[in-house]
């Protein structure tokens, strides 16, 4: 996402393509593995056992460019599974994906975040013993200062950490954690810690951010906030994959929903084809819609103060 995007969230900001994206996507088939008008991310068969568990299991999934595709599915489901196989914080059994276009199941994390395509974690990683600012710093790409040959441009090097640290005050206003700048980050609250994880996710301005229950954990007069940058994401031009519970979340923002069970995707539509599709009411939203809109919505709540 380009540093100075908050300038582009005026209404006239590329209508003609958020909208066509949007639209786009609404024409594809509801049905498991159905072929999107304009893939970011195509997937196949890829599979991830536990012992005897599989927990992953999907034989064809493509996520639509520039729409905000939420993934959904009871506990255990295999969601966070599958977004660490993607990102390969995980090793799978088999499978292929292509991120653009171009393979990326032979690639390291690292590699996968600089090809643009990055995510955040259900249980945050932030860096308690590092500055709110220095964990933003980090999630910045290309910087010259890696490498020994450029870090000897001293002007050079000087030059960029300011375009970065402009662009990281920039990204801590936008998400309200400007003042919190030099604290550390384990003074932040479970709610900031994910707030500065979304912040640090979009320092290396990916095309496809995935994020894992970004809602879990805030506090709920930051939520609308928080969607409101998950959507201004989108109108920036960012696809956005993201794992939540909150079925109101799921409804009011996505354009486009996954369904997960036991590892494999079991349907797919929009969030009007979701909702009355007698398979999800079946496997999730009839027998866990309760948990889904309440509990499950906070289930990883507890575990944010054990992140460091
Ligand atoms: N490292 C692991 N070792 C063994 N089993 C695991 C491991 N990671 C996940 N599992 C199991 O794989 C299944 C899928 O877990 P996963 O965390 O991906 O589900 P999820 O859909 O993200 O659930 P939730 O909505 O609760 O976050 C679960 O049965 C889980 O216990
Ligand atoms: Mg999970």
């Amino acid at each position: 996402m380009p540093a100075n995007s908050s300038e582009s969230h005026a209404s006239d900001a590329r209508p003609t393509a958020r909208n066509a994206a949007q639209m786009a996507v609404r024409t594809a088939q509801p049905e498991p593995g159905s072929v999107k008008p304009d893939a970011i991310l195509t997937i196949d068969n890829v599979s991830r056992s536990f012992g005897g568990l599989k927990a992953v299991d999907v034989k064809r999934l493509e996520v639509q460019r520039g729409v905000i595709t939420a993934f959904i599915g009871p506990n255990g489901a295999g969601k966070t599974t599958f977004f660490n196989l993607l990102t390969r914080f995980d090793d799978p059994d088999t499978g292929a994906w292509n991120f653009n276009g171009k393979p990326m199941q032979d690639q390291r994390s690292y590699a996968i975040a600089k090809a643009g395509m990055v995510r955040t974690f259900q249980l945050t990683k932030s860096l308690g013993k590092m500055s709110v600012m220095d964990n933003m710093m980090l999630g910045a790409k290309n910087q010259s200062g890696e490498s020994l040959s450029r870090a000897l441009l001293k002007g050079s090097w000087r030059k960029q950490e300011r375009r970065v640290e402009a662009q990281a005050t920039d990204l801590l206003g936008r998400f309200n954690l400007a003042h919190m700048r030099d604290e550390y980050a384990a003074t932040l609250s479970g709610g900031q810690r994910k707030l500065l994880e979304m912040a640090r996710a979009l320092m290396s301005e990916p095309e496809l951010i995935l994020l894992d229950e970004p809602m879990a954990g805030v506090n709920p007069a930051l939520v609308q906030s928080l969607l409101g940058h998950v959507q201004a994401l989108r109108d920036d031009g960012v696809s956005v994959l993201f794992i939540e519970h909150d079925m109101d979340v799921i409804m009011g923002i996505s354009d486009w929903i996954v369904v997960l069970a036991e590892g494999s995707v079991i349907a797919e539509g929009t969030p009007e084809q979701v909702s009355q599709n007698d398979v999800v009411v079946d496997a999730y939203l009839g027998t866990s819609f309760a948990g889904a809109t309440g509990d499950g919505a906070r289930s990883s709540e507890g575990d944010e103060g054990n992140q460091q």
